[in-house]
């Protein structure tokens, strides 16, 4: 298998030329928010300059023009994460609005008093708090999946805790913090055989390696475009077609109708029901051309590059004296998503120190504190690798912590 070029990579993304603080800016936070190739500026331009128009509401020919993009989008989002059919894909505005339209409707419809709900402890809050507020309303009762000591999903646990009382199992596909990839496929198989429906949060899996929901097995998964080098504002939540047509609306207004009187109104069909006013039209036709840019490089060959990355990163960091790495040893349980302390040094310090360095990472509890709770833990400093990494980013990084790490210990 070829290697990724990522110097020829750099060079798609303009903002990773700057300098911060006078260094070299070295981009290590991309599973907060990647950074978007020109190929994905220019689509939106071309359609800000050409094609803008509101979707399925006027018949001239740029609400026509704007209308094809859109759904080819819807189409494009299909193909790429293996549902059998574009009405099986509704646009959010990301994927916590994702995770909630599914509490808001399919967990309103089908969660009463005494069933169960089983999240694991690493989710993300966007994961967790929809389900631990909609137990609170139906009086459920809301389960949590352990982990291991090196942060992996504990499958015994998970068989365990899913009982003929489970109604939905909503777990994270990858951890934002550990960056454990979960075995998912088992999980659903399991779930699916006490009939319990999946919710994947997907949020740190699409873009990192091929992603098949089809073949997962999985009843809903949710994601967001701005991870994988798409525009904010827009996500993506995939339902099995005979579920959506079950759910009722969650939302109320312009064009997810099919007729309104005085008295009331009947909806139209998936995915439309789902997306009431209008929605973010360059961002989803900018997550079509994220996805261009995407198979352009090769999802396997993204793989490949960030798990060679992420093998070289860990062991470097774990080569820093008092240094403790949360997660996963083996690079191929994981992505690169890699959390980390230095003993006696406030994660927030180590950030600011890196980032006069020119050295971007994020600091904190990730939206996770159930998780940093089992750590043991209250924050941790967090870098997240990407397609425009390289091994010179790793050692600045690692140069950098070293230096952190001799300056705060003047002041211990
Ligand atoms: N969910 C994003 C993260 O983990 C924001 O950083």
């Amino acid at each position: 298998m070829d290697k990724l070029n990522v110097k020829k990579i750099k060079t798609d993304f303009p903002i990773l030329k700057q300098k911060v603080n006078g260094e070299q800016l070295v981009y290590l936070d991309s599973a907060a928010t990647s950074q978007m190739p020109v190929s994905v500026e220019e689509k939106i331009k071309n359609f800000t300059e050409i094609n803008r128009a509101n979707v399925h509401r006027g018949v001239h020919t740029l609400g026509l023009r704007a209308t094809n993009l859109y759904e080819e989008s819807r189409q494009k989002v299909a193909d790429f994460i293996g549902a059998s059919s574009a009405e099986e894909v509704i646009f959010t505005s990301g994927c916590t609005d994702s995770l909630n339209l599914v509490a808001a409707s399919f967990g309103e419809q089908n969660i009463q008093a005494g069933d169960e709900i089983v999240v694991s402890i690493m989710e993300h809050h966007s994961n967790l708090l929809p389900w631990q507020q909609l137990a609170k309303k139906k009086k459920a009762q809301l389960n949590f999946i352990e982990i291991s000591k090196d942060g992996r999903l504990d499958l015994n646990d998970l068989k365990n805790k899913i009982s003929s009382k489970t109604k939905l199992v909503a777990l994270t596909h990858v951890s934002n913090v550990l960056g454990t990839i979960n075995p998912i496929k088992e999980a659903i198989a399991l779930a699916h055989e006490k009939d319990a429906v999946v919710l994947v949060d997907g949020a740190q899996a699409v873009g990192h390696f091929p992603v098949n929901v089809t073949n997962l097995g999985a009843d809903f998964y949710a994601f967001s475009g701005h991870k994988m080098f798409a525009p904010t504002g827009i996500g993506i939540l995939y339902g099995k077609k005979e579920l959506l047509d079950k759910m009722p609306p969650y939302r109320f207004g312009g064009e997810m109708i099919a007729n309104v009187t005085r008295e009331g109104a009947t909806w139209a069909e998936t995915p439309q029901k789902f997306e009431a006013g209008t929605p973010n039209i360059s961002a989803a036709i900018g997550l079509a051309a994220a996805i261009d840019y995407l198979n352009s490089i090769d999802l396997k060959l993204i793989q490949k590059h960030e798990t060679e990355l992420t093998a070289y990163a860990l062991e470097k960091l774990s080569n820093i004296s008092d240094s403790t790495i949360y997660g996963p040893k083996e690079s191929y349980e994981r992505t690169g998503v890699i959390s980390f302390n230095l003993k006696n040094i406030h994660p927030h310090d180590l950030a600011t120190a890196l980032d006069l360095n020119g050295i971007e990472v994020r600091a904190g509890h990730h939206c996770a504190q159930p998780l940093m709770e089992s750590l043991q833990t209250e924050s941790t400093v967090r870098a997240s690798l990407s397609i425009y990494n390289s091994k010179d980013d790793i050692d600045k990084l690692v140069s950098s912590l070293q230096e952190a790490k001799e300056f705060f210990s003047e002041f211990r």
